[in-house]
Parts: structure tokens; sequence; C-alpha cells
């Protein structure tokens, strides 16, 4: 067998794991083995591609690949080993921002470097992949890395809204349409950096002008980008692997996007559009009222006295890493007969699915975590909700305020609760940077201090509740 059939045969062989790993990572139980498929994958097609490569090249460009190789795996490595859970999304963000450097960079190799044998149409059809390639990866470039300063808190996340935003983002699409049909009729050096220039300010502008709130679209949609620019770099390198795993990455990334876009109630060409239609974004507002404080002992006590409790995490059990003690006071309540149930807002915390891994790792229960659509109807009946560190997803500005930047947004109805404490450690806004009426409600009390700490206090505080219980019932016996 030739190296190239077996090459060919090896990349089937890697798209077929790369559509087992995805099967896999859909699923809770089955996402591990999804990893390890995705990676023999990945192993297969970087073997099969430097054995390619390996028959075209001289000894140095080999040892070249091997040095990438080896350093780029200890830097995936260490990050990977290093990065906490809530570090994710920017972790994510940022290797999209190299997938597109690589994109543009393979665009602008293949402007420089033409195949002599191309000629005519063909020609022309490899000067347009060269312009689309060096448009979706710059535009990938910027956008991701505008994404990774905002979910680092590197810049504020409140979306930039600049006159005639949206004329400027049309106006960039008609610049490419026109500069592509004149790319390919006249390739010229002046014409790509021409596009490179605006597709780079194109992706910061559409990412710039997206409030916190919609992140998490952001996110996916700039993996499902970074996709489209490795299929383009797949065509120019004809690479038949990379262009099947591109339009992987591509249409899952879009599909994501979409789920995401339904779940909070957003239009996905407003997203997209860079905030398209969505109302300008009013800075924290300030304090609304007066805020009531409760301890940790008072809170117990009103836990003693319950009937239900719906526990809502959000980013902030993430930050403290209160998910065990969270699930210890779930544990003890369920003892004492309590109703206990978790819900879930699908964007809570910064990753799709945050909360859900965070509670398995505790190991709560899967029957008593529930969606938000599952248990939104279920607050009014409810004695207590504990909402840990969570704020936009309880955000009842949402449903009522239709100024807000996060109107629409469906959220955890947790104020039509008998009683709501509120687990954070200021009136600080969430990170949509929008001030929550919530925390100013009469049945609503702040319980300040780091999560994990509270939580703590409380399962202290319910022993020592229980204490004069356990010394009566000894000395009766
Ligand atoms: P957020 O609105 O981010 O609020 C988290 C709250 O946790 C903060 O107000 C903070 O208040 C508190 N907090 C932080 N550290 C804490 C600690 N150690 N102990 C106690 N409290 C702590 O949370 P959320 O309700 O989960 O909403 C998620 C937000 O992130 C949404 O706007 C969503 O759109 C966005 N987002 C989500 C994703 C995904 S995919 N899930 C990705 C990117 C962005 P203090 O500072 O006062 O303590």
């Amino acid at each position: 067998m030739s190296t190239v059939t077996a090459t060919q045969a090896a990349y089937v062989v890697a798209a077929l794991l790369f559509i087992l790993s995805l099967a896999g990572l859909s699923q809770h139980r089955t996402s591990r083995s999804g990893v390890v498929w995705g990676i023999a994958g990945m192993v297969i097609a970087l073997a099969a591609t430097i054995g390619l490569a390996s028959k075209s090249i001289t000894a140095t460009g080999l040892v070249l690949i091997v040095v990438a190789t080896a350093v780029g795996a200890g830097i995936g490595l260490w990050r990977a080993r290093v990065v906490e859970m809530t570090g994710m999304p920017e972790l994510i963000a940022i290797m999209h921002s190299l997938v597109g450097l690589a994109a543009t960079f393979v665009g602008w190799n293949g402007y420089l470097d033409v195949d002599a044998e191309l000629s005519g149409s063909l020609l022309g059809i490899h000067h347009a992949e060269v312009f689309i390639g060096v448009f979706i990866g710059a535009v990938t470039f910027t956008g991701s890395v505008i994404a990774y300063l905002k979910l680092s808190a590197r810049i504020a996340s409140r979306p930039l809204t600049l006159p005639g935003k949206h004329v400027l983002n049309i106006g960039a699409l008609v610049a490419f349409a026109g500069l592509t049909v004149a790319f390919v009729a006249r390739p010229n050096m002046g014409l790509l950096i021409a596009v490179t220039v605006i597709a780079l300010a194109l992706g910061a502008h559409l990412v710039a002008s997206i409030g916190g709130g919609d992140m998490p679209v952001v996110v996916s949609m700039l993996n499902s980008y970074s996709g489209w620019a490795a299929a383009a770099s797949g065509f120019l390198l004809s690479n038949n692997l990379l262009i099947v795993t591109g339009a992987l990455v591509g249409s899952s990334g879009a599909y994501l996007s979409y789920i995401m876009c339904k779940a909070m109630n957003r239009s996905f060409i407003s997203v997209i559009a860079g905030g398209f239609g969505t109302p300008a974004a009013a800075a924290d507002e300030g304090e609304q009222g007066e805020h009531r404080e409760i301890s940790a002992e008072e809170t117990a006590e009103l836990l003693r006295d319950a009937s239900s409790v719906i526990i809502t995490p959000g980013y902030g059990m993430a930050v403290a890493q209160a998910q065990y003690p969270v699930a210890e006071l779930a544990r003890k309540l369920r003892e004492r007969g309590v109703e206990v149930r978790f819900g879930i807002h699908p964007v809570a915390g910064r990753l799709p699915g945050h909360m859900n891994v965070l509670l398995a790792e505790a190991n709560v229960p899967y029957d008593i975590v529930l969606e938000m659509d599952e248990i939104n109807d279920d607050f009014a009946a409810t004695s207590v909700v504990l909402v840990i560190g969570a704020n936009d997803t309880v955000n009842p500005a949402a449903t009522e305020n239709p100024a807000s930047p996060i109107a629409g947004m469906p959220v955890l109805h947790v104020w039509e609760a008998a009683d709501v404490v509120v687990f954070k450690r200021s009136m600080a806004a969430g990170y949509a940077g929008v001030q929550n009426p919530l925390f100013f409600r009469e049945n609503s009390q702040m319980l300040f201090g780091d999560a994990k700490q509270r939580v703590e206090d409380i399962l202290r505080a319910l022993d020592s509740l229980d204490a004069p219980v356990r010394e009566m019932a000894g000395s009766s016996r």
C-alpha cells in the first residue's frame, strides 16, 4: 500500500473516532470515553500527517515538525493540568484564537506559494479559498482574543456600543464580498492585506459588542468559526481530514450556539451579528433599596423548619469550591425528611453543564438535580431557596424589566419561594454587570461571605441545633 493510501485510510479511521468522540461527549455517562476516542483520533491523525509529510520534506523540516509538536504538546499538557474548572472558557477561547491564527497563516501561505500546476478556473477557486480562509481565520483570531479578555475579566464584559455599529459590521461584510471578487480576478498582496485588516477589526468588534450575559453563545459560536477556519485550511492544503474535522467542529459549534440561544431566548442571528437588535446595555444601576442580612445560624433554623428546599448554584459555588459542603447539606436535610432539589440554569457558571459536573463530582444524586424548565413552576410551593453564588441566572429583571440588558433571558423564579437566602460576598453585580432586584425583595436575605465557609457554618449550626435533641434522647434511655 502506498503512503498516500495508508494516510487516507488512517484519516478515515481518525474521522470515525472524532464522530464517536462527539457522540460520547453528548452525555455525562459517556463523556470520559468520548474524550478517549478524541485523543485516539488525534494521535492517529497527527502520526499519519507527519508520516505523509516525511516523504516530501527535508530532515531539518521533519526535526522542526517533531520539535513543534513536542513544544505544543508540552504547553497543552501543562495548561490542561493547571487550569481551574472556572478558567476553562478562557482556555477554550484562547485555543480558538490559535486555530484562527493558524488558518490565517495557512491562507497567506496559500497566496505566497501557489501550486504551479493550477490554472484557469482551478486557480480562481484556489484564490477564493485563500481569501475566505484568511477572512474566517482573522475574524476567529481577534474575536477569540477579545472573548478571552472578557472571560478572564481583563476587560469589562459590558458590550461596546460604537455609533452605527451595525453599519460597521455590514460594511465590513460588503467590503469582504467586493474584495473577494476583485482578488479572484486579480490576486495581489494589497487586497489580501486589506481583507486581513478588515477581518481582524470585524472579529474584535463583533465580540466586543456582545454583552456579558450572551458570552456563552459567543464561546460556542467562536468554536464553530474555528471549525470553519480549519475546514478552509483543509481545502487549501488538500487535507481531507482537516476538512472533515473542521466541518464537524463548525457544525456542532453552530448547533450548540443555536441550542444556547434557544435556552436564553436570544435570536441566533442577533448574537452572531454582534448583538444586533439587543437593547443597549445599561451599566450597573446601583443598589435598588434596602437589603437584609441573615446569619448562618438563622439560616440553619430556617432550614430546620422547612418542608422543601431548592438549591440554585451559580458561578460563585464553583469559585468557592463549595459543592462538597453543599452536597453534605443536601444529604443532611434529606435525612431529616426535607425535600431537597437542585435547580440548574442552562448557563449557570461559565461552561455548559458546569454545575452538573460539580454536583456529580460531589456525588449529588442525579434524580434531585433538575433543569430550569423542570423546576421553575415549583418555586412558589417551596419553603426556602438557597441561591449559592448565582446572580444573573436568578435575576427577576430579566422577566420584569424590558429595558434590562438581560431582558427576555429565562431565569430561575427563585423569588416566588417563601424565603430566599442569597450566598455571596458583597452586593456586586453578576457577570452581565446588571444589578439584581432579587436582593432587595421582602422575602430575600443576604448571607455574606465565601460560599464554602458559609455552608460549613450552616452544617455546624445544624449539628448544634440537633445536639440538645440528641442529649434529651440519650438521657431518656
Ligand atoms: P454570575 O452572574 O456570574 O454571578 C456569580 C456570583 O457569585 C457573583 O455575583 C459573585 O458575587 C458570587 N461569588 C463569586 N465568588 C464567590 C464566593 N467565593 N462565594 C460566594 N459567592 C461568590 O453567576 P451565574 O448566576 O452562574 O450566571 C452565569 C453568568 O455567566 C451568566 O451571565 C452567563 O451568561 C455567563 N456565562 C456563562 C457561561 C456558561 S456556558 N455557563 C459562559 C460564559 C459566561 P460576589 O462577588 O459579591 O461574591
